[in-house]
Protein backbone atom coordinates (compact mmCIF):
# COMPACT_ATOMS: atom_id res chain seq x y z
CA UNK A 1 0.00 0.00 0.00
CA UNK A 2 1.14 3.71 -0.80
CA UNK A 3 0.71 6.22 1.41
CA UNK A 4 1.66 9.96 1.21
CA UNK A 5 3.14 12.36 4.30
CA UNK A 6 1.24 15.79 4.23
CA UNK A 7 3.89 18.76 6.52
CA UNK A 8 1.51 21.99 7.41
CA UNK A 9 4.05 24.65 8.42
CA UNK A 10 2.16 27.04 10.96
CA UNK A 11 3.76 29.53 12.86
CA UNK A 12 3.14 27.91 16.18
CA UNK A 13 2.43 24.48 15.57
CA UNK A 14 3.58 21.86 13.00
CA UNK A 15 1.07 19.33 11.60
CA UNK A 16 1.96 15.98 9.81
CA UNK A 17 -0.60 13.77 8.19
CA UNK A 18 -0.50 10.35 6.44
CA UNK A 19 -2.72 10.05 3.82
CA UNK A 20 -4.14 7.42 1.76
CA UNK A 21 -4.06 7.53 -2.22
CA UNK A 22 -8.05 8.84 -2.08
CA UNK A 23 -6.67 11.75 0.23
CA UNK A 24 -8.16 9.93 3.35
CA UNK A 25 -6.11 11.01 6.37
CA UNK A 26 -5.40 8.13 7.98
CA UNK A 27 -2.98 9.78 11.06
CA UNK A 28 -2.03 12.66 12.38
CA UNK A 29 0.57 14.27 14.20
CA UNK A 30 1.42 17.98 16.04
CA UNK A 31 4.59 19.37 17.34
CA UNK A 32 5.24 23.03 18.21
CA UNK A 33 7.11 24.66 15.05
CA UNK A 34 9.69 26.68 17.56
CA UNK A 35 10.45 30.04 15.20
CA UNK A 36 12.20 31.38 17.43
CA UNK A 37 14.95 28.90 16.81
CA UNK A 38 15.15 29.80 12.79
CA UNK A 39 14.88 27.48 10.17
CA UNK A 40 17.75 25.42 11.37
CA UNK A 41 15.46 24.31 14.58
CA UNK A 42 12.55 24.36 12.62
CA UNK A 43 13.61 22.04 9.91
CA UNK A 44 15.03 19.95 12.63
CA UNK A 45 11.69 19.91 13.94
CA UNK A 46 10.01 18.93 10.55
CA UNK A 47 12.42 15.92 10.34
CA UNK A 48 11.46 14.52 13.47
CA UNK A 49 8.43 14.81 13.94
CA UNK A 50 7.87 13.07 10.38
CA UNK A 51 10.04 10.73 11.46
CA UNK A 52 7.83 9.74 14.30
CA UNK A 53 4.40 9.55 12.42
CA UNK A 54 6.13 6.62 10.12
CA UNK A 55 7.79 4.93 12.88
CA UNK A 56 4.22 5.25 15.20
CA UNK A 57 2.30 4.02 12.11
CA UNK A 58 1.61 0.50 10.80
CA UNK A 59 3.09 1.56 7.49
CA UNK A 60 7.05 1.65 7.11
CA UNK A 61 9.19 4.09 4.58
CA UNK A 62 8.54 1.43 1.94
CA UNK A 63 4.91 2.42 1.93
CA UNK A 64 5.77 6.05 1.82
CA UNK A 65 5.86 7.27 -2.06
CA UNK A 66 6.11 10.99 -1.16
CA UNK A 67 6.37 13.86 1.07
CA UNK A 68 4.86 17.17 0.50
CA UNK A 69 5.10 20.02 2.80
CA UNK A 70 3.26 23.52 2.52
CA UNK A 71 4.78 26.66 3.67
CA UNK A 72 3.52 30.32 5.16
CA UNK A 73 5.53 32.37 2.43
CA UNK A 74 6.56 33.02 -0.67
CA UNK A 75 7.68 29.74 -1.99
CA UNK A 76 9.13 29.86 -5.56
CA UNK A 77 8.90 26.98 -8.31
CA UNK A 78 12.15 25.34 -6.59
CA UNK A 79 10.98 24.99 -3.15
CA UNK A 80 13.02 28.51 -1.88
CA UNK A 81 11.29 30.74 -0.08
CA UNK A 82 11.68 34.06 -0.83
CA UNK A 83 9.97 35.37 2.03
CA UNK A 84 8.02 34.19 5.26
CA UNK A 85 7.13 37.28 7.19
CA UNK A 86 5.24 35.53 9.64
CA UNK A 87 7.84 32.97 10.30
CA UNK A 88 10.61 35.48 10.31
CA UNK A 89 12.38 33.87 7.15
CA UNK A 90 13.94 35.33 3.81
CA UNK A 91 15.94 33.27 1.43
CA UNK A 92 16.00 29.77 2.57
CA UNK A 93 16.42 27.00 0.70
CA UNK A 94 13.43 25.12 2.23
CA UNK A 95 13.35 22.08 0.27
CA UNK A 96 17.23 21.39 -0.09
CA UNK A 97 16.99 21.71 3.57
CA UNK A 98 14.48 19.22 4.55
CA UNK A 99 15.39 16.56 1.54
CA UNK A 100 19.11 16.83 3.16
CA UNK A 101 17.48 16.13 6.75
CA UNK A 102 14.31 13.73 5.76
CA UNK A 103 17.13 12.05 3.29
CA UNK A 104 13.98 11.71 1.08
CA UNK A 105 12.30 14.06 -2.14
CA UNK A 106 10.06 17.10 -0.63
CA UNK A 107 8.07 18.82 -2.74
CA UNK A 108 7.17 22.46 -1.15
CA UNK A 109 4.69 24.96 -2.21
CA UNK A 110 2.80 27.72 -0.06
CA UNK A 111 0.60 26.90 2.41
CA UNK A 112 -2.51 28.08 1.37
CA UNK A 113 -1.88 26.55 -2.60
CA UNK A 114 -1.90 23.43 -0.64
CA UNK A 115 -4.77 23.99 1.59
CA UNK A 116 -6.47 24.59 -1.84
CA UNK A 117 -5.74 21.50 -3.39
CA UNK A 118 -6.25 19.82 0.13
CA UNK A 119 -9.89 21.08 -0.21
CA UNK A 120 -10.47 20.37 -4.24
CA UNK A 121 -9.73 17.30 -4.03
CA UNK A 122 -11.30 16.25 -1.01
CA UNK A 123 -13.08 18.94 1.02
CA UNK A 124 -15.34 21.84 0.05
CA UNK A 125 -14.37 21.52 -3.86
CA UNK A 126 -14.71 17.95 -3.98
CA UNK A 127 -17.14 17.11 -6.68
CA UNK A 128 -18.12 16.46 -9.72
CA UNK A 129 -17.69 19.35 -12.00
CA UNK A 130 -15.85 21.64 -9.88
CA UNK A 131 -12.95 22.08 -11.52
CA UNK A 132 -11.70 25.54 -11.02
CA UNK A 133 -12.44 26.98 -7.15
CA UNK A 134 -10.03 30.07 -5.09
CA UNK A 135 -9.45 29.34 -1.42
CA UNK A 136 -8.69 31.52 1.21
CA UNK A 137 -7.29 31.20 4.04
CA UNK A 138 -7.88 34.10 6.99
CA UNK A 139 -5.35 33.14 9.84
CA UNK A 140 -2.61 35.10 10.86
CA UNK A 141 -2.29 36.53 7.35
CA UNK A 142 -4.39 35.90 4.72
CA UNK A 143 -3.60 33.30 2.48
CA UNK A 144 -5.17 32.42 -1.36
CA UNK A 145 -4.37 29.34 -3.56
CA UNK A 146 -6.71 29.50 -7.27
CA UNK A 147 -6.96 25.92 -8.44
CA UNK A 148 -7.88 26.13 -12.66
CA UNK A 149 -8.79 22.56 -13.63
CA UNK A 150 -7.79 21.05 -10.80
CA UNK A 151 -4.45 21.98 -10.77
CA UNK A 152 -2.72 24.84 -8.64
CA UNK A 153 -2.11 27.87 -10.73
CA UNK A 154 1.75 28.59 -10.21
CA UNK A 155 2.58 31.26 -12.23
CA UNK A 156 5.66 32.12 -13.93
CA UNK A 157 8.18 31.59 -10.48
CA UNK A 158 5.37 29.54 -8.08
CA UNK A 159 4.24 32.58 -6.19
CA UNK A 160 0.52 32.65 -7.74
CA UNK A 161 -2.23 33.22 -5.12
CA UNK A 162 -0.86 35.77 -3.32
CA UNK A 163 -4.42 36.95 -2.55
CA UNK A 164 -3.27 38.29 0.52
CA UNK A 165 -1.02 41.22 -0.74
CA UNK A 166 -3.64 42.30 -2.89
CA UNK A 167 -3.23 45.91 -2.73
CA UNK A 168 -7.33 46.86 -1.64
CA UNK A 169 -7.09 49.37 0.91
CA UNK A 170 -6.89 53.34 -0.24
CA UNK A 171 -3.69 55.12 0.66
CA UNK A 172 -4.97 57.16 3.04
CA UNK A 173 -6.05 54.61 5.28
CA UNK A 174 -3.43 51.86 4.21
CA UNK A 175 -0.99 50.63 6.82
CA UNK A 176 2.25 48.56 6.31
CA UNK A 177 2.03 45.02 5.73
CA UNK A 178 4.39 42.65 6.35
CA UNK A 179 5.30 41.96 2.94
CA UNK A 180 6.87 45.30 2.47
CA UNK A 181 4.24 46.91 0.84
CA UNK A 182 0.80 49.17 1.91
CA UNK A 183 -2.65 48.12 1.81
CA UNK A 184 -2.53 44.77 1.30
CA UNK A 185 -5.74 42.32 2.24
CA UNK A 186 -3.73 41.07 5.11
CA UNK A 187 -3.82 44.13 6.84
CA UNK A 188 -7.98 44.11 6.95
CA UNK A 189 -9.07 40.77 6.61
CA UNK A 190 -6.38 38.60 8.69
CA UNK A 191 -7.10 37.76 12.40
CA UNK A 192 -3.99 39.73 12.77
CA UNK A 193 -5.66 42.84 11.32
CA UNK A 194 -8.93 42.56 13.28
CA UNK A 195 -6.94 42.19 16.38
CA UNK A 196 -4.64 45.35 15.09
CA UNK A 197 -7.96 47.68 14.30
CA UNK A 198 -9.69 46.88 17.99
CA UNK A 199 -6.87 47.41 19.72
CA UNK A 200 -6.62 51.37 17.57
CA UNK A 201 -10.24 52.10 18.42
CA UNK A 202 -9.89 50.75 21.95
CA UNK A 203 -7.05 53.35 22.17
CA UNK A 204 -8.59 55.93 20.27
CA UNK A 205 -11.38 55.81 23.13
CA UNK A 206 -14.23 54.48 20.68
CA UNK A 207 -16.90 53.12 22.70
CA UNK A 208 -16.80 49.68 23.06
CA UNK A 209 -16.96 46.34 24.94
CA UNK A 210 -13.75 45.50 23.73
CA UNK A 211 -11.00 46.21 26.50
CA UNK A 212 -7.03 46.17 26.45
CA UNK A 213 -7.48 44.59 29.90
CA UNK A 214 -7.36 41.21 28.10
CA UNK A 215 -5.91 40.14 25.09
CA UNK A 216 -7.99 40.47 22.33
CA UNK A 217 -8.83 37.57 20.07
CA UNK A 218 -10.60 37.95 16.53
CA UNK A 219 -13.17 35.67 17.91
CA UNK A 220 -13.78 38.81 20.72
CA UNK A 221 -14.69 41.15 17.84
CA UNK A 222 -17.31 38.93 15.90
CA UNK A 223 -18.82 37.98 19.42
CA UNK A 224 -19.26 41.61 20.18
CA UNK A 225 -20.48 42.42 16.83
CA UNK A 226 -23.36 39.66 17.00
CA UNK A 227 -24.61 41.34 20.11
CA UNK A 228 -24.30 44.86 18.66
CA UNK A 229 -20.83 46.12 19.41
CA UNK A 230 -20.86 49.09 16.98
CA UNK A 231 -16.95 49.66 17.24
CA UNK A 232 -16.72 45.27 16.40
CA UNK A 233 -19.34 45.60 13.38
CA UNK A 234 -17.79 48.38 11.87
CA UNK A 235 -14.78 46.07 12.38
CA UNK A 236 -16.06 43.10 10.81
CA UNK A 237 -17.83 44.99 7.80
CA UNK A 238 -14.12 46.45 6.86
CA UNK A 239 -13.01 42.83 6.73
CA UNK A 240 -16.02 41.52 4.61
CA UNK A 241 -15.96 44.89 2.29
CA UNK A 242 -12.30 44.37 1.53
CA UNK A 243 -12.93 40.25 1.31
CA UNK A 244 -15.36 40.56 -0.92
CA UNK A 245 -14.06 43.13 -3.28
CA UNK A 246 -11.03 41.05 -3.68
CA UNK A 247 -13.55 37.96 -4.65
CA UNK A 248 -15.39 40.02 -7.51
CA UNK A 249 -12.05 41.04 -8.55
CA UNK A 250 -11.00 37.03 -8.79
CA UNK A 251 -14.24 36.28 -10.24
CA UNK A 252 -13.68 38.43 -13.26
CA UNK A 253 -10.32 37.71 -13.98
CA UNK A 254 -10.20 33.90 -13.35
CA UNK A 255 -14.31 32.92 -13.49
CA UNK A 256 -13.85 30.25 -10.86
CA UNK A 257 -16.95 28.27 -9.59
CA UNK A 258 -16.53 28.80 -5.90
CA UNK A 259 -14.80 30.48 -3.78
CA UNK A 260 -13.45 28.16 -0.21
CA UNK A 261 -12.46 30.30 3.08
CA UNK A 262 -10.85 28.68 5.68
CA UNK A 263 -8.55 29.48 8.63
CA UNK A 264 -9.70 30.21 11.78
CA UNK A 265 -11.10 33.67 11.02
CA UNK A 266 -13.60 31.85 8.75
CA UNK A 267 -15.07 29.84 12.03
CA UNK A 268 -16.90 33.40 12.66
CA UNK A 269 -19.46 31.58 10.35
CA UNK A 270 -22.74 33.64 9.12
CA UNK A 271 -21.95 36.75 10.53
CA UNK A 272 -18.63 37.17 7.86
CA UNK A 273 -20.16 34.92 5.41
CA UNK A 274 -23.74 36.91 4.81
CA UNK A 275 -21.48 40.33 4.23
CA UNK A 276 -19.15 38.72 2.25
CA UNK A 277 -21.65 37.81 -0.09
CA UNK A 278 -23.31 41.09 -0.25
CA UNK A 279 -20.41 42.64 -0.90
CA UNK A 280 -19.87 39.87 -3.73
CA UNK A 281 -22.83 41.12 -4.91
CA UNK A 282 -22.68 44.30 -4.97
CA UNK A 283 -19.41 44.71 -6.84
CA UNK A 284 -19.19 41.74 -9.20
CA UNK A 285 -21.14 41.61 -12.86
CA UNK A 286 -24.57 39.98 -13.19
CA UNK A 287 -23.03 37.55 -15.55
CA UNK A 288 -20.13 36.66 -13.68
CA UNK A 289 -21.87 36.07 -10.43
CA UNK A 290 -24.25 32.84 -11.75
CA UNK A 291 -23.44 29.52 -10.44
CA UNK A 292 -20.88 30.96 -8.22
CA UNK A 293 -20.57 30.39 -4.37
CA UNK A 294 -19.05 31.32 -1.45
CA UNK A 295 -18.73 28.78 0.87
CA UNK A 296 -16.36 27.52 4.09
CA UNK A 297 -14.01 25.09 3.67
CA UNK A 298 -14.83 21.76 4.80
CA UNK A 299 -11.37 20.36 6.02
CA UNK A 300 -10.91 22.50 8.70
CA UNK A 301 -7.47 22.51 10.06
CA UNK A 302 -6.66 19.11 8.01
CA UNK A 303 -6.81 20.97 4.54
CA UNK A 304 -3.18 21.84 4.86
CA UNK A 305 -1.60 18.28 5.67
CA UNK A 306 -4.36 16.67 3.09
CA UNK A 307 -3.26 19.26 0.53
CA UNK A 308 0.39 18.77 0.99
CA UNK A 309 0.22 14.73 0.92
CA UNK A 310 -1.99 15.86 -2.18
CA UNK A 311 0.81 17.46 -3.68
CA UNK A 312 2.98 14.03 -4.79
CA UNK A 313 -0.35 12.42 -6.55
CA UNK A 314 -1.66 15.58 -8.64
CA UNK A 315 1.92 16.59 -11.12
CA UNK A 316 1.99 20.04 -10.22
C1 LIG B 1 1.87 34.86 3.29
C2 LIG B 1 1.36 33.76 2.42
C3 LIG B 1 0.63 32.74 3.26
C4 LIG B 1 -0.43 33.40 4.11
C5 LIG B 1 -1.14 32.43 5.01
C6 LIG B 1 0.75 35.42 4.11
O1 LIG B 1 1.23 36.42 4.93
O2 LIG B 1 2.44 35.86 2.46
O3 LIG B 1 2.41 33.17 1.72
O4 LIG B 1 0.04 31.81 2.40
O5 LIG B 1 0.16 34.41 4.90
O6 LIG B 1 -0.28 31.75 5.85
NA1 LIG C 1 -0.88 30.99 -2.25
ZN1 LIG D 1 1.32 42.43 1.96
Amino acid sequence: EQIYIGVDLGGTTVKVGICDKDGKLVQTYEGPTESEGGYELVTDNINTYVKKIVESSTYSWDNVAGIGAGIAGFVDKNGFVKKAANLGWENVHVKNVLEEKIGKPVIVNNDANVAALGEAWSGAGAGAGVSDVVCYTLGTGVGGGIIIENKIHQGFNGMAGEIGHMSVVPDLEAIQCGCGQKGCLETVSSATGIIRMAKDAVERGDRTSLSLLETITAKDVFDAARVNDEVAIRIVKRAAYYLGRSMSALAVVLNPQRFIVGGGVSKAGDILFDQVRENFKTFTPGALQEGVDIVPAKLGNDAGIVGAAGLNLFKI
